[in-house]
């Protein structure tokens, strides 16, 4: 008898001391979510979430730069190339080279390609009169369309 009276009154005092344990939780939790630590902490994480939202609609970041970079290359790319190595690149057998898949365009040096866009090669005329700038998206361009898979340029290594 006396072993289960111990019990009893220890299992009394355990649920006592849950229930400190409980009420001082519930205080802490009111105070923190009602005080103003929680606004301070809750306003520039909310201002990051919008702005980054905002970024993504609006299309800014890096992604949206080499979009774009892409996208004036390829309209270059349609003023002074496609004439001769067609839109899609194919050009024409035995006259003007297949830049798809073309292994000099495609190098993972760009180095090559740089040098025949800019001085030219034998029929192919030299583009040396533009911008190190319109180049470089250029070759950016045709260093990435059609399953080319090759790196970027920039207009430093056009120079
Ligand atoms: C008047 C026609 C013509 C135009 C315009 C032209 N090309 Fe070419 N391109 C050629 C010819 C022809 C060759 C082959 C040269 C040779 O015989 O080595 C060539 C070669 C190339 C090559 C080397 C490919 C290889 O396999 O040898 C690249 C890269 C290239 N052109 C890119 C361009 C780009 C980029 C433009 C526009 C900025 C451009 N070309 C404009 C005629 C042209």
């Amino acid at each position: 008898m006396h072993a289960g009276h111990g019990r009893a009154s220890s299992a009394l005092e355990v649920k006592g001391r849950f229930r400190r344990l409980r009420v001082a939780l519930r205080e802490r939790v009111a105070s923190e979510s009602g005080g103003e630590a929680v606004h301070v902490l809750a306003t520039p994480c909310r201002a990051t979430i919008l702005l980054s939202a905002l970024a993504v609609i609006a299309g800014c970041g890096p992604a949206a730069e080499s979009r774009e970079r892409l996208t004036r290359g390829h309209d270059l790319y349609t003023t002074y190339c496609s004439r001769c190595h067609q839109p899609d690149g194919q050009g024409y057998a035995q006259v003007f080279p297949n830049l798809a898949g073309n292994p000099i365009v495609k190098n993972r040096s760009p180095e090559p390609v740089i040098e025949i866009v800019t001085r030219g090669r034998a029929d192919m005329p030299s583009f040396s009169e533009h911008r190190p700038d319109e180049l470089a998206d250029i070759i950016t361009y045709i260093r990435h369309a059609w399953g080319n898979d090759a790196s970027a340029v920039t207009p430093a290594e056009v120079k």
